[in-house]
């Protein structure tokens, strides 16, 4: 019996090659940057699953240019913007996704964040590589204190929640948005819920972004947003680049209106070398690094194949973010 035809979009170095390669007749694009949409284009075709990852855009034409046979999309990813899901599920295509095991991970990530900008751990190091620590210096990288202040959380899922229990960890007084939720949700970890984005821009020192991208979160944190924030605040994203204007974020931060920013996630992205953030000394950026802990990596890794060889088999994948397409699937 011919061997089903599988396309993973790069080298994820995935614990089950051999169980894969068994199974499946695979093809891995082993180049350190993405395939082109329009490579992509030619390599699915014929495929019965795709292994992506959130920088392969993954659209109708893309589905359309697979064919009828393909069943899975299979995201190593918690996030699933790449994808779209409206898309695969007219056409039968169960989609898969990696939640849960990163969200530890991506917490530490965003609480380490938070503590680099109000510490200034990255300007301190600098400072030194440039030649410049002659003396203690009594002024020097004044940040803010971290017990006592404000950390205001928008979008309170897994890994809102477990920035919480940091936050309460270092004794912060927590207060979240979450439009999902609403306010009557209960106080998952004792923290004050707020009946609006504003009520929370306004009141914290320190704000985190754990929010899906989706249409009504794209440019959330804009002009107006940043209007709110109080001088001293510190902005930190770990979610996804676009939620932020980076525009506006570049004039809030360069006229002093914030404090400062700690970014794993940009808008470009990546961020080109010579974007203009780049030339603030408040801007903390990380190459979108929130899960590439060697444990996480490889369990995202094992859960994409998993949710493949499920799809492909004809089976349903435990992690499927479109359970609807299960009526109509292929
Ligand atoms: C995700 O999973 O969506 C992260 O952005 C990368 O781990």
């Amino acid at each position: 019996m011919k061997k089903p035809k599988v396309y993973i979009t790069r080298n994820i170095f995935m614990e089950q090659e051999a169980a894969l390669s068994d199974a499946c007749d695979v093809n891995i694009w082993k180049q350190d940057t993405p395939p082109t949409y329009h490579l992509l284009m030619e390599k699915v075709a014929g495929i019965h699953g795709l292994l992506s990852l959130l920088t392969d855009r993954v659209d109708a034409t893309l589905m359309d240019a697979a064919g009828p046979n393909l069943k899975i999309i299979s995201n190593c990813a918690v996030g699933y913007d790449n994808i779209d899901i409206k898309a695969a599920t007219d056409r039968g295509i169960l989609v898969g996704n990696t939640p849960g095991i990163l969200t530890e991970t991506t917490a530490d990530l965003a609480f380490a964040l938070l503590m680099a900008a109000a510490r200034r751990l990255v300007e301190g190091n600098d400072h030194i590589r440039a030649g410049k620590w002659k003396t203690f210096d009594f002024n020097l990288l004044r940040g803010f204190d971290i017990y006592g202040a404000t950390l205001g959380i928008i979008g309170m899922g897994r890994i809102g929640k477990a920035l919480a229990r940091r936050g309460r960890g270092f004794d912060m007084n927590v207060i979240y948005y979450d439009h999902h939720d609403g306010p009557e949700k209960g106080n998952p970890v004792e923290a004050r819920s707020c009946n609006s984005i504003d009520e929370l821009l306004t009141q914290a020192d320190f704000i985190s972004i754990h929010t899906p991208l989706t249409s009504e979160s794209y440019h959330m944190i804009d002009r107006q947003a940043f209007g709110m924030m109080k001088e001293r605040a510190v902005l930190i994203n770990t979610a996804r680049g676009p939620i932020v204007d980076s525009e506006a974020l570049y004039e809030a931060l360069s006229s002093g209106s914030i404090a400062s920013a700690a970014l794993d996630v940009t808008d470009p992205e990546p961020l080109p070398p010579d974007h203009k953030l780049l030339t603030l000394t408040n801007c903390l950026i990380v190459p979108h690094i929130g899960s590439a802990t060697i444990v996480t990596r490889n369990q995202m890794a094992s859960m994409a194949v998993e949710n493949l060889l499920a799809g492909v088999g004809k089976q349903i994948p435990p992690h499927l973010v479109n359970p609807e397409v299960l009526s109509r699937r292929r």
